[in-house]
């Protein structure tokens, strides 16, 4: 009696041996995973040395590091700059940039107002000189204090942002000769209606008074779903990060 079951235990045990194979189940690695079966012990091969990713043919020295090949920052835009191309920069500019530089490029952004180190303004001479491979060096791979925005940022937006830097100093040094002799009778002719016409159209920000007085611990506003779940009782508890 005892043998028969000890030979049913048997059998059903390589009966589960030669279960089918279900799609559950596959006999695949998941990536990273280890592997006895390559001599180097990992299940993924290292691709032929040399290969280039799909899109990742750098060839464009200028352009992906803003370096002329004895390694010196470039002074001319390695890229068609137009309008639009002005405007993308502008865009991408009071994104990432504009929160330290401030949107005319002064230095005085809201989290330089807030605390963080406050960096030079573009309209200095050395910034306003600076070849443009510079600045576009600073944003790929940072400066002092300042992260890269390699990640954020593809190089194609980098120079973008340049260009509108360039538009900033120039729009802060410029001078009335550069204007056309049409554009110069101009001058001084604006009426006080027209002013107040663009101002309406663009308004200025109101002047930022309160951050002197910034609550160093920020509370909750009541009313607003925060820790507590949409609709909970206001709480003066500070919000947890
Ligand atoms: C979090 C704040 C912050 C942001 C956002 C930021 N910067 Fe800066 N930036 C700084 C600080 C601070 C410095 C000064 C760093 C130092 O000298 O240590 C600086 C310096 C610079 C300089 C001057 C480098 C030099 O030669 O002195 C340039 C140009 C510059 N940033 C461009 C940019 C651009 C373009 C962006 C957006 C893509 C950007 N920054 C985003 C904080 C920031």
């Amino acid at each position: 009696m005892r043998a028969k079951s000890a030979a049913l235990l048997v059998l059903s045990l390589a009966a589960a041996g030669c279960a089918r194979l279900d799609m559950q189940d596959q006999p695949k690695y998941r990536p990273q995973r280890p592997s006895d079966f390559f001599a180097d012990g990992r299940s993924e091969r290292q691709p032929v040395e040399g290969t280039i990713a799909r899109g990742a043919l750098n060839e464009d020295t200028e352009f992906y590091t803003g370096k002329d090949a004895s390694g010196k920052d470039i002074d001319a835009f390695p890229v068609a700059v137009d309008k639009a191309f002005v405007e993308r920069g502008q865009q991408r500019y009071d994104i990432y940039c504009a929160p330290c530089h401030g949107r005319i490029g002064n230095g005085l952004g809201m989290i330089v107002r807030r605390g963080f180190k406050q960096p030079p303004s573009y309209h200095i001479d050395r910034l306003r000189t600076a070849p443009v491979g510079h600045l576009y060096d600073v944003v790929s791979n940072g400066y002092g204090a300042m992260q890269d925005y390699a990640m954020q940022l593809q190089p194609r937006d980098r120079w973008a942002i340049v260009a509108y830097i360039r538009a900033l100093q120039y729009s802060e040094n410029a001078n009335v000769n550069d204007l056309s002799a049409d554009a110069r009778t101009k001058i001084g002719q604006a009426t006080t209606a027209e002013l107040r016409d663009a101002l309406a159209h663009e308004p200025l920000a109101p002047p930022d008074t309160d951050f002197t007085n910034f609550p160093a611990v920020p509370a909750t506003p009541s009313g607003v779903p925060g820790v507590n779940g949409a609709g909970a009782a206001p709480s003066n508890q500070p919000e947890r990060k």
